[in-house]
């Protein structure tokens, strides 16, 4: 065959090609198992094909789809189908459940219109005050929309319970009783206040020196109980604009309220709780507008209500009297300096966590720490560990925490607020 073509070739004569011409082309250059391999390799392709869609659409790295399944035209349609609708809040409701319904909705800086429903929104959806989703031609009300929250509100909910309870805190349990009873009780057993016909406390100050454990107890309320928590830091309320803090609180207890069950907690509420007082230029006002709102809001809810507000702050004397008088904050829980007993058994939460030996004398090293805070007691566990990790040592033995005393007790006296604290208050 091959010879067949060299002579066809030779010769200048054209000579069409014959069968085994054209077997040789087809098949020149290919091993003997490529047709083979290709069937395989497109095996191997439709396999892969099917898993993709077996595993459904991925994404990119970019968080989009994979161009190749992109439908721009179809987008293109549907965005032009649904028009950007307007947003408007419905003031009124005419003839409220009859047939023909109409609302009134006012559209900001353009006018006030009486619209009807658009054809996909039921009449049970829509409530006065609420905000609605209006189209642009004929204004009638397309959807019900939630109530505006600014996001940086939302975001102090918190979502995940702090693995805080009451059981790590140690030497505050009259303390713990008297918040549960106003948090909890009131959440839990609404009919025991209504029976006897006594408003429940709405607000709990804690007050008392820093690093007694008073944002460590909100935390371990916050685990207890099922209430959506919201801590709000005092500093965040306090902010450039006129007036945003207050519509800050505003919102606040908009969203508490949304909720079936909440408590807001003031952390370091002296940053907007100051007394008011007249700086002659008007300075500090908005500090105070801030503050003002916050008592305009613990008047306004229901004691019953769902709602129980904490504060803390370690300045109470600098504190408003009006945000402090019984009805608005009725509790006040001071947190003071841990006795003997609360002493030990904080040494005792701090060190349980850490590779101890046995028989270490808590009690004794506790009565060589008067006037102690928890914070520095927790210290004291801390430093002794960093003796034994000096000393190469697994575990923590009785000198280390002597060491520790030593170190921390007597070294960072200078710093301790807890003297400054005892003068104001
Ligand atoms: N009673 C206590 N029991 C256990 N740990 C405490 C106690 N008080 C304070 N601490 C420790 O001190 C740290 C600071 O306490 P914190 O509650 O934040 O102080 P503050 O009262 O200033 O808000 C806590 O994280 C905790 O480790
Ligand atoms: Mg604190």
């Amino acid at each position: 065959m091959a010879g067949d073509s060299e002579t066809g070739t030779g010769s200048k004569s054209t000579k069409p090609l014959d069968a085994g011409d054209i077997q040789l082309l087809r098949s020149y250059g290919l091993g003997p198992y490529s047709n083979r391999i290709k069937q395989l390799e497109k095996e191997i392709e439709e396999c892969t094909k099917n898993i993709d869609e077996l595993v459904g659409v991925r994404e990119l790295d970019t968080g989009l789809a994979a161009p190749s399944s992109w439908d721009l035209v179809a987008d293109k349609q549907a965005m032009q189908e649904e028009q950007p609708l307007q947003v408007a809040r419905c003031t009124k409701i005419i003839d409220e459940g009859a047939e023909r319904a109409k609302y009134v909705i006012n559209i900001r800086q353009i006018a006030k219109y009486v619209v009807g429903l658009g054809e996909r929104v039921a009449p049970t959806d829509i409530e006065e005050g609420m905000r609605v989703g209006v189209d642009r031609n004929k204004f009638q009300i397309q959807l019900p929309l939630p109530p505006r929250i600014d996001p940086s509100v939302t975001m102090m909910t918190v979502e995940e319970k702090p693995d805080v309870t009451y059981a790590d805190i140690g030497g505050v349990k009259e303390q713990i009783e008297r918040i549960r009873e106003v948090v909890e009780l009131p959440l839990l057993h609404p009919e025991r206040f209504i029976e006897l016909g006594i408003d429940p406390p709405k607000g709990v100050l804690l007050y008392g020196p820093p690093g007694t454990g008073k944002t460590l107890l909100a935390r371990a309320v916050a685990n207890r109980t099922d209430a959506t928590f919201i801590r709000v830091i005092g500093s965040e309320l306090v902010q450039k604009y006129v007036g945003e803090g207050a519509r800050m609180v505003r919102e606040l207890f908009q969203l508490a309220r949304s909720k079936r069950a909440a408590i807001v907690f003031f952390d370091e509420v002296d940053a907007i709780g100051g007394a008011r007082y007249d700086d002659g230029q008007g300075g500090d006002n908005e500090v105070q507008r801030t503050m003002l709102e916050i008592v305009n809001q613990l008047d306004g809810f229901d004691a019953r209500g769902n709602i129980k507000v904490l504060m803390a702050t370690n300045r109470p004397d600098t504190l408003d009297p009006a945000l402090l008088r019984p009805g608005r904050l009725d509790r006040k829980i001071e947190f003071s300096l841990p006795d003997l007993e609360g002493r030990t058994s904080i040494l005792r939460i701090h060190s349980r966590s850490m590779n101890c030996e046995r028989g270490i004398r808590f009690e004794l090293l506790a009565r060589l720490c008067p006037n102690t805070t928890g914070a520095d007691l927790r210290s004291v566990c801390t430093e002794a560990g960093m003796f034994a990790i000096r000393a190469r040592r697994k575990t923590v033995c009785e000198q280390d925490f002597l060491d520790a005393i030593n170190k921390v007790i007597r070294g960072y006296a200078k710093f301790s607020a807890t003297g400054r604290y005892m003068v104001y208050n």
